[in-house]
């Protein structure tokens, strides 16, 4: 990791790569409708991309609201992945927190490369929402209190 990211706010110049990006990395990849909200309407939203060399190589949008700092999405390019990237932008993330008592995500249940990299950060499971995605797979619910020692 020698070049330093720059993260900066989602723009709707943005999402021909993050739509290419969703494809590659999600089985229900969001819209690009879901993105125009969360850029121009929804004001809890903070929809970040993370450039690297003026590329973009990750991306996450976050719903500040009511005291909690919840993580919706968060992908690293696949060609970038395993580098630390994904560490440093949520690291990133997470410091924006403030006001919030706690951060949240739900995650799938076989997703065990990003369940251990929210469990590195003192993520814990707290709730299970079972069939949660399309294709039937449960979402750990997982929260990382602000107010206590990890
Ligand atoms: C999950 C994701 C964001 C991680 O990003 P990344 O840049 O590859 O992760 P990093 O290189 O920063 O590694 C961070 C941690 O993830 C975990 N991790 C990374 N690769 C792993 C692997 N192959 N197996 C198990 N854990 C792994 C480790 O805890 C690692 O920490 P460590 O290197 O200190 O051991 C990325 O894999 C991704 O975009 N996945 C697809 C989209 C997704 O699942 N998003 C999360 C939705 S909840």
């Amino acid at each position: 990791m020698s070049a330093v990211p720059n993260i900066r706010r989602m723009k709707i110049d943005d999402l021909d790569r993050i739509m290419g990006l969703e494809a590659e990395l999600f089985t229900d990849p969001w819209s690009r409708q879901s993105y125009l909200f969360e850029i121009c309407t929804n004001r809890f939203s903070l929809p970040v991309v993370m450039e690297l060399n003026k590329a973009i190589i990750g991306y996450a949008v976050v719903w500040r609201l009511y005291g909690e700092f919840h993580l919706a999405t968060f992908g690293i390019a696949p060609d970038h992945q395993g580098n630390g990237w994904g560490r440093y932008l949520l690291e990133k993330l997470l410091g924006m927190a403030d006001v919030e008592k706690r951060a949240i995500l739900e995650v799938r249940r076989s997703n065990h490369k990003a369940k251990s990299l929210y469990e590195s950060f003192g993520f814990r499971e707290i709730a299970l929402r079972m069939k949660y995605y399309k294709n039937g797979e449960d979402a750990l619910v997982m929260e990382k209190r602000f107010d206590q020692q990890t």
